[in-house]
């Protein structure tokens, strides 16, 4: 049986691969039909005695095999659909030169060599480099690259490839350059871009003195959008030196903007490939939650090149020990560039809204999958945003100090090699003097720890104690970090404290605020300092004084987001709307506070119906989709002055990228967005001015949602208006398209139309993301009763298997709550997914995600 002929990849069968490429000279004669790829390949034995070899080969028409210089013998090798097998290699060491053909024009998967726009570009991670040519296609196996590119000059006039350009000519018609990248590296870092693009350029000197060059290709017209990109790039560049001591090591770094991609962006050595949207940016077209994305993904591909690239991977189940690492960084990085407290936030809202849920259902899977049928399945939520939660608690638990001591310690030590989060964990542990119990569960264990909490008083010592237990301790008990604070009555702080709870079980001592036994209140895990879900049975009056006085700003706003939760859980219990004095008395608070205009305004916004859903384990979106329109509006009515007020104060904003600035956007929005709530209806006009009289992206887009949202009768002049102006900016027409069926009930019929816009396009990842994952997210329209959602969105499924299998599976994840659904729901989905899993071109991405669904269901 040939390696990748088995199904599923399990961990404990990983072995070192028995023969490495040390070298390799690559040379592309590109064409957009049929490109010829051949590859000379220095081969050496790695194991003991001489075995077959096996090269991984897809979707790729072989041409030719030579051993030394010399044409093989076919009856000495066998071609399939997934690669080569040699299995008698003639001696431990010689040079293997395998020519293929490919067509980039075809190749609809944007994985391996692909088209979009005017150029040719590559996406390898983690196996698309099999899909370019024959090759040893796993991380252990690292390379030393020299890469040739021939092509005509009218069509390739740009040609790059990783490291250093050492040759350039032009002959006859003909372009051709040499590439070489010094440092070794896995296939999955490989990258090759040609096309008609414009280059932009920048410098950076690094502390050391050395000029780097830094490049970003772009396509034509996009010339002007690049100026953040570069400002984040240098950035970037200069905190991994402050922080880190880290420096970059090649002369030039070079971004590509991509407007067909499958993801967010890719570290490739010297040569990042990124989503056009990640990179292209200006105050007239860019929100400031685009602007801070282009900021943090910059950044994050750019800090793999440490935590990734020189340090790289040994094999596929350790995807979290570069990408919860490289998460964490770009998190600390933005945090430091912007407010601790708003990005902490923001991060433990999408942990929660997306990777809780994804941990509590049928996709669950410990951060350190313990196997997987196609790799491409796994960049998931749980390896990148729970990794990164659990290097923050390694960062907790040592401290931040330490912890950068640890990380120089593991880059010199492991720099070149390809390792586990073992050999990560042990370099903390170096610096650190001991070993750290437990600490490795947490990459074994899948699913949201809970931890539960009881309180009693214990009259002979006037102390409170509190028993904090892992319900689900089990085979794999934990180490948690619990940063803790206590408060008096009247809110006033007494005492923080950093607490180690080692096990399933730790027990705390309190004492009493007076001598009548008075309880403190006490905030636990305060900012998240471990991932987990609390289960607390705080009084209200407790949530309440945390939520205005708690000095940790994160811990406070999570504090008044959990009143609401209980508001709704109550009101749904009882079927009424219960009291809500105490939500507003906690908004008046507020006012008074004179907090930073971003962390208030975040504090005012109100939970969207998915986050509500999740916090209280509910999922019939209508009833609380009632429930919340009557707070929205309650809060509305109550503060219409006060909103008014804030909204008149910051309406006049500078359209630049300042903390002062995207502060005054910020509130003012959420001002808006409560007035056009207002029942009365008179603030619809505000909206539109808004929109008409907009500087800035965040202003215009705002102003239309908000009037998409509340359904007003100005809704369709908005759209209409707002496609008017921007139909020629197709990253802004994403916006636009997502807009419309992201909230709201019975969005199908627009979604249709949608759909056949002369402007959308399914072969385009952000069109279908707009469009499709924006729908399917909208779970009044999605879990609709009559099952017209899971129908509509399994059709368009279908249609993706066979173009791009990487966004069908994707989109398939969105099916993973549907067992939680009412009536006839999770009958309906079962149906439609078992129809895509008897697809007759079920591909191996959509084929596993169905299939682990199905079992759920
Ligand atoms: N390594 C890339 C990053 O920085 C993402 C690659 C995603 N690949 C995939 N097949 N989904 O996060
Ligand atoms: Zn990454």
């Amino acid at each position: 049986m040939t390696p990748s002929s088995s199904l599923v990849h399990k961990l404990e069968d990983y072995k070192p691969s028995p023969w490495l490429t040390p070298e390799v000279d690559l040379r592309f004669e590109l064409d957009l039909n049929q490109t010829v790829v051949r590859a000379d390949y220095q081969v050496v034995l790695a194991s003991e005695s001489i075995q077959p070899i096996f090269l991984n080969g897809e979707s790729i028409e072989f041409l030719s095999l030579r051993i030394d210089g010399a044409i093989v013998d076919p009856g000495d090798y066998q071609v399939s659909s997934s690669g080569i097998l040699i299995p008698n290699p003639p001696k431990p060491s010689f040079r293997l030169t395998i020519e293929n053909r490919i067509s980039p024009a075809g190749n609809t998967s944007l994985e391996g060599l692909y088209k979009s726009g005017s150029m040719l570009c590559t996406q390898n991670e983690p196996e698309g480099f099999r899909k370019i040519v024959y090759s040893i296609d796993r991380p252990d196996n690292m390379m030393r690259f020299r890469v040739t590119i021939s092509g005509e000059v009218s069509l390739f006039p740009v040609m790059l490839s990783n490291g250093n350009l050492l040759d350039e000519r032009v002959m006859g018609g003909k372009r051709e350059v040499l590439w070489e990248d010094p440092f070794p590296k896995p296939s999955y870092l490989f990258a090759l871009v040609a096309g008609e693009l414009v280059e932009t350029k920048d410098f950076f000197t690094t502390r050391s003195g050395r000029k780097i060059t830094l490049k970003i290709f772009v396509e034509k017209g996009n010339e002007e959008k690049v100026s953040f990109a570069f400002d984040s790039l240098k950035k970037a560049m200069r905190w991994d030196e402050d922080t880190f001591g880290l420096e970059y090591d090649l002369d030039l770094f070079m971004i590509v903007a991509v407007e067909d991609f499958n993801m967010g962006a890719m570290e490739n050595k010297g040569l990042n490939l990124f989503n056009a949207k990640l990179v292209l940016a200006d105050k007239k077209s860019a929100t400031d939650e685009s602007f801070e994305a282009i900021l943090a993904v910059i950044a994050h591909e750019y800090f793999h090149n440490w935590t990734g690239n020189r340090v790289t991977l040994r094999n596929w189940f350790n995807l979290t020990l570069k990408e919860g690492l490289t998460v964490f960084r770009d998190q600390w990085f933005t945090e430091d560039m912007t407010d601790p407290a708003v990005k902490r936030i923001k991060d433990v809202l999408f942990l929660k809204e997306f990777q809780f849920p994804e941990d509590q259902g049928p996709m669950s899977h410990p951060i350190l999958p313990k196997s997987y049928k196609e790799m491409n399945n796994f960049y998931t939520v749980t390896v990148y945003e729970k990794g990164a939660e659990v290097i923050r608690l390694v960062s907790e638990l040592i401290g931040r100090d330490k912890f950068k001591k640890g990380l120089q310690h593991y880059l010199s030590k492991y720099d070149g090699q390809g390792v586990t989060f073992e050999e990560f964990i042990s370099s903390m542990e170096e610096v650190t003097g001991g070993p750290i119990p437990y600490l490795r569960n947490w990459y074994h264990r899948s699913g949201t720890p809970l931890l539960s909490v009881k309180e009693h008083y214990a009259k002979d010592s006037n102390e409170w104690i509190l028993d904090i237990t892992d319900t689900g301790s089990g085979e794999y008990p934990l180490v948690f970090s619990n940063s803790l604070a206590v408060f008096d009555r009247k809110g006033t702080i007494l005492k923080e404290e950093k607490r180690l709870m080692s096990g399933a079980h730790d027990q705390i001592r309190f004492s009493a605020l007076d001598e009548n036994g008075t309880k403190p209140i006490i905030s636990l895990f305060r900012s998240l300092s471990s991932p987990i879900r609390l289960d607390y049975n705080q009084t209200e009056e407790e949530k309440q004084i945390l939520a205005k006085v708690e000095t940790d700003g994160v811990s406070r706003f999570f504090a008044f987001q959990n009143l609401i939760f209980d508001w709704f859980r109550k009101s749904l219990e009882s079927g009424l709307e219960e009291k809500f004095s105490i939500i507003l008395e906690t908004i008046a608070d507020s006012f008074e506070r004179n907090w930073d205009k971003t962390y208030h305004s975040f504090y005012l916004s109100f939970p969207g119906l998915t986050q509500i859903s999740e916090n209280i384990g509910c999922y019939e979106f209508q009833k609380i989709q009632k429930l919340r329109i009557f707070a929205i509006q309650t809060i509305s009515t109550t503060f219409s002055n006060q909103f008014q007020t804030i909204f008149e104060e910051n309406r006049k904003t500078i359209p630049v990228q300042s903390k002062e600035e995207i502060g005054k956007r910020r509130l003012k929005n959420i001002c808006l967005y409560y007035l056009l709530y207002h029942p009365s209806k008179r603030f619809e006009r505000l909206a539109v001015a808004e929109q008409r009289e907009a500087k800035h992206m965040s202003e215009e887009v705002s102003a239309m949602k908000f009037l998409l949202e509340v359904d007003s009768i100005e809704k369709d002049k908005s759209v209409q208006l707002f496609f008017e102006k921007w139909k020629h900016d197709n990253l802004v027409l994403d916006v636009w398209f997502a807009a419309q069926v992201g909230t709201g009930e019975n969005r199908l019929g627009i979604a249709k139309q949608l759909e056949n816009h002369p402007q959308f396009n399914i072969r385009n990842p952000n069109k279908v993301r707009s469009l499709y994952f924006s729908l399917a997210r909208n779970p009044l329209t999605f879990h609709k009763e009559d099952g017209s959602g899971y129908s509509f969105i399994a059709e368009r499924i279908k249609t993706l298997n066979e173009i791009n299998p990487q966004m069908a599976a994707a989109l398939t994840k969105l099916y993973s709550p549907v067992s939680k659904q009412k009536g006839e729901l999770p009958e309906i989905a079962k149906r439609e997914l078992e129809t895509l899993s008897s697809l007759p071109n079920l591909s191996k991405e959509l084929g596993e995600i169905v299939g682990t669904i199905l079992t759920s269901l």
